[in-house]
C-alpha cells in the first residue's frame, strides 16, 4: 500500500491532483494536508467540503503560531522584497515542514503539491521536501496541465470544483499578506478597482494613532495591551486596514527570472515594519543602521527564496539579535492617507542626546559649537583640491602646478 501526502487547498489544481496521483503516479492512497497559516475560514470550509466529496483523508494542521513567529523575525530584519513583506514566501517552508511531518507519521513515501512550473512556490516547497528521500511530485508542472484541461478533466471525472475561491483572481492569503494576481492584472497598465481589495478600505481623511511596544525588536503590545504574535498581527490587520494601510502594486522579479504583476495587502506588516524602523533609527548608531541594511536585504532575499533555514540566515540573525538587544521601547504610529507613519518614538536605549542636538544649548559637557570649526575646515578638502586641478586643466593655459598642501588652501570658506 503506497501513500502520498498532497498539499491540499480544495482549489482546482489540488483537486485534480488527487485522482492524478493514483492514475498517473500509481499511488494506492492520497492524503490531503491543509496547513493553517491564517487563511480565511472560508478556505478551510472549501477544503473540507471538497475533501469530503472526494472521499479524501484530510488533515488540517494549525501552524499559525509558528508562522507568526517567523513573520516577527522578519520585522526584526525589516524584511521587504521589492516592497512585499513576504507573506506567501515565509509561509511556504512552514507549510512544507508541517506536511512532511504528517507524511512521516502516516507512512507516506511521496509528497505532492499543485504548483505550476512558473512560480516561486514549487521551489520553496521542494527545497524542504528534497531534504528527504521521499518522492517529490508536481503533477501540474510535470504533466503540463492548463486551467482549461483541468476544468475539462474535473468535469469528466465529476470532481467537486464548484465556484468558491476568489473568482477570476488568483489569491493567496495568510496572516501576513493577501496577494492578488492574474486575469486583467497581468496587464501592467491595467488599473485595478477597489474590488481587488479585501483587507483595506480606500483611505478617507480619517486618521488614528496607535502605540506599539517592542522588546528586543519584537512587537509585544499595542496601546499598552500585551498581545501574543497571532493576535497582535490580526488586530493590526483590522485596525490599519480600515485606513487603507499596506497596499502594494509591484512588478515582482521572481526567482525564475520572470517579472509578475503583483498586488498585495499587508496592513499589520506595514505598520510593524514602519514602527520597528523608527525605533531602530533612535537606538542604533549610524554605522549599525547602514550595515544592518545590507544584512536585512540578504535576510529578505533568503526569505523570498523560502530558504530561512540556510546557515547564512542563522549567521545574519546572529548579527540582527546583537543589534536588537537595544530595540526596546515604544513607537506612536499614525494611520493617515493609506500610510502608517511613525510620529513619535521613545526608548531608554536612545543613542540620542537632546541637549547635544538642541539649538538652545551652547556648551554641553566638554563640547561646544566652536569645536566644529576644525571639522568644517577639513570637510570636503580632497574635492576642493581635485576641483582646483580640474579648473586649471580646463583653463588650458599651460601647466602651472601650485600645490601648497595645506588644509585651508583657499583661505576663507
Ligand atoms: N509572488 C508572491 C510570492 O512569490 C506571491 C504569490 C501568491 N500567489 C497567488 N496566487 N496570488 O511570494
Amino acid at each position: 500500500m503506497t501513500r502520498v501526502a498532497l498539499a491540499f487547498s480544495g482549489g482546482l489544481d489540488t483537486t485534480v491532483c488527487v485522482p492524478l496521483l493514483e492514475e498517473e503516479y500509481g499511488y494506492d492512497d492520497v492524503i490531503g494536508v491543509t496547513v493553517d497559516v491564517g487563511q480565511p475560514a472560508a478556505e478551510f470550509t472549501e477544503a473540507r467540503e471538497t475533501a469530503d466529496a472526494l472521499g479524501l483523508d484530510h488533515h488540517v494542521v494549525d501552524a499559525k503560531a509558528e508562522f507568526a513567529e517567523l513573520c516577527l523575525e522578519g520585522v526584526r530584519a525589516n524584511a521587504s522584497y521589492q516592497g512585499y513583506p513576504l507573506g506567501t514566501a515565509l509561509a511556504r517552508p512552514v507549510i512544507a515542514s508541517a506536511i512532511l511531518e504528517v507524511a512521516e507519521a502516516e507512512g507516506c513515501t511521496g509528497l505532492a503539491h499543485g504548483c505550476t512550473g512558473k512560480g516561486n512556490d514549487q521551489l520553496r516547497f521542494e527545497a524542504i521536501w528534497r531534504d528527504t528521500d521521499m518522492e517529490v511530485i508536481a503533477p501540474v508542472r510535470e504533466l503540463g496541465l492548463t486551467r482549461e484541461w483541468e476544468n475539462e478533466y474535473a468535469e469528466s471525472k465529476d470532481l467537486p470544483v464548484e465556484g468558491g475561491g476568489g473568482g477570476k483572481w488568483s489569491i493567496d492569503t495568510n496572516l501576513w499578506s493577501r496577494s492578488v494576481e492574474g486575469s486583467e492584472l497581468e496587464d501592467p497598465s491595467y488599473v485595478p478597482g477597489e474590488e481587488i481589495y479585501e483587507w483595506t478600505q480606500a483611505p478617507t481623511g480619517e486618521t488614528e494613532e496607535v502605540e506599539i511596544t517592542f522588546e528586543e525588536g519584537y512587537p509585544v503590545a499595542v496601546d499598552g495591551e500585551s498581545m501574543a504574535p497571532v493576535a497582535l498581527i490580526e488586530h493590526l490587520n483590522e485596525r490599519a486596514g480600515a485606513y487603507g494601510v499596506g497596499r502594494t502594486d509591484s512588478m515582482e522579479d521572481r526567482m525564475l527570472g520572470l517579472k509578475v504583476r503583483e498586488n498585495y495587502e499587508h496592513p499589520a506588516a506595514t505598520t510593524l515594519l514602519s514602527a520597528h524602523e523608527a525605533l531602530e533609527s533612535l537606538v542604533l548608531t549610524q554605522e549599525e543602521r547602514e550595515f544592518k541594511e545590507l544584512i536585512d536585504a540578504e535576510w529578505a532575499k533568503k526569505g523570498y527564496e523560502g530558504l530561512v533555514d540556510a546557515p547564512l540566515v542563522s549567521a545574519l540573525e546572529g548579527f540582527i539579535a546583537e543589534t536588537q538587544t537595544r530595540v526596546t521601547g515604544t513607537v506612536t504610529v499614525r494611520f493617515e492617507g493609506g500610510q502608517a507613519r511613525a510620529v513619535g518614538r521613545d526608548s531608554e536605549y536612545a543613542a540620542y542626546s537632546a541637549s547635544h542636538a538642541s539649538f538652545d544649548t551652547e556648551t554641553v559637557g566638554k563640547i561646544s559649537q566652536e569645536d566644529a570649526t576644525g571639522v568644517a575646515k577639513y570637510h570636503g578638502f580632497q574635492r576642493r583640491l581635485a576641483n582646483e586641478s580640474i579648473a586649471r586643466l580646463a583653463a588650458d593655459d599651460g601647466v602651472e602646478l601650485t600645490t601648497d598642501g595645506g588644509p585651508a588652501a583657499d583661505g576663507d570658506d
